[in-house]
């Protein structure tokens, strides 16, 4: 059996997070010990709701540096943006012919966009996941590590490869979205209204490179009340929440003892909001100030840009040889 190929990508449409870390990040950093692994900035997707270029540049090097100073190391996966691949649209193209406008327009991440952007609601939007399959498949990858808002892009990534191996042969295999630990991850943002996002709810999100004194704020405000006044009381959304992030970046000694004090009604969510902010702090201030360091140096982000171009160009070559053939685009 061939061993199976990891494939993964961000936007750059803003400063990684903790959503982005724990959603995605800490498994790409597991896989690539394990798996051939391609990781790359979603540059082309990212033209779907910010046509404007201008600060594009500087967000894919920091894209780079942020996935870098996370522990991606780019000798051992290949680290790339997908604009240097152009074999990504040829494949996308032919992938278009295959999917359904009905079942475009009925995508959940489609629909919110139409929300978000009235003005411009473009092709490209209409066919994201299209693109996202052909980002996937072009490096015949079946798993991909993702949160838990890319769960449905990947169920139209399999049935866009079913229609191609059932159309023309089989020639890719079917991918998953993934995450060590069995469940796909939804960092919650701080207020609880929605997820940790780039784009929107920034003062909800603790990005990667927030300094120590806006994590504390942004902490410091999330929304609590006095407390359990009889044991074992079931916890209210938005305090469930301050137990969910505290999970994810504190110890499981400190996690429990909050939840402890929680069940005995002797809990004070000043301390707890404290005590969140400061594990945040811990967890996010070394990968900043790798991130900032890495940023700065975009001699060696351009390597890495290449060196994971000439990599990735590779694999779509092969895989496009195969694709053309088995479409009888051979002539
Ligand atoms: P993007 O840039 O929105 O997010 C990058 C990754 O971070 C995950 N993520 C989260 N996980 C948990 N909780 C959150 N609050 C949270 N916010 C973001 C996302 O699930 C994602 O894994 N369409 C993709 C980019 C893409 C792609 C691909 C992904 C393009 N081509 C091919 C996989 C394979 C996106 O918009 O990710």
């Amino acid at each position: 059996m061939e061993a199976k190929i990891v494939m993964s990508g961000i936007r750059p449409t803003g400063f990684l997070h903790l959503g982005n870390y724990f959603g995605a990040l800490q498994n790409y950093v597991l896989l690539q010990q394990q798996y051939p692994c391609f990781f790359m900035v979603a540059d082309l997707h990212s033209l779907t709701t910010h046509p404007d270029t201008k600060e594009l540049k500087e967000n894919v090097h920091r894209v780079l540096a942020e996935n870098i100073a996370c522990g991606i190391d780019p000798n051992q996966a290949t680290l790339y943006c997908q604009s240097h691949i152009p074999e990504t649209s040829e494949l996308y193209l032919y992938l278009n012919m295959l999917a359904y406008k009905g079942e475009l327009e009925k995508t959940v991440t489609f629909k919110e966009k139409v929300r978000l952007q009235p003005e411009n609601v473009n092709a490209g939007l209409l066919t994201y996941p299209v693109l996202q399959t052909a980002d996937i498949i072009l490096h015949r990858a079946s798993l991909v590590p993702v949160g838990k808002d890319q769960e449905q892009h990947l169920e139209m990534a399999r049935n866009f490869v079913a229609r191609f191996n059932h159309r023309y042969g089989i020639v890719f295999p079917e991918p998953h979205a993934f995450n060590f630990g069995s469940n796909l991850i939804k960092v919650p943002s701080l207020d609880g209204s929605g997820k940790m996002s780039k784009s929107e709810n920034q003062n909800a999100t603790i990005f990667l490179a927030d300094e120590d004194e806006t994590i504390r704020k942004k902490v410091m405000r999330v929304k609590t009340d006095n407390g359990p006044t009889s044991e074992q009381t079931p916890k209210p959304d938005y305090i469930e929440n301050i137990f969910l992030l505290m999970k994810l970046v504190s110890t499981e000694e400190v996690f429990n003892q909050f939840e402890v004090a929680y069940n005995n009604c002797t809990i004070r969510y000043g301390d707890m909001k404290k005590q969140l902010a400061e594990d945040m702090i811990n967890f996010v201030a070394p990968i900043r100030s790798k991130a900032q360091d890495l940023f700065a140096n975009k001699k060696y982000l351009q390597e890495v840009m290449e060196q994971g171009a000439a990599k990735a160009r590779q694999s779509a070559k092969s895989t496009m040889e195969i694709v053309r053939h088995s479409m009888g685009l051979n002539y």
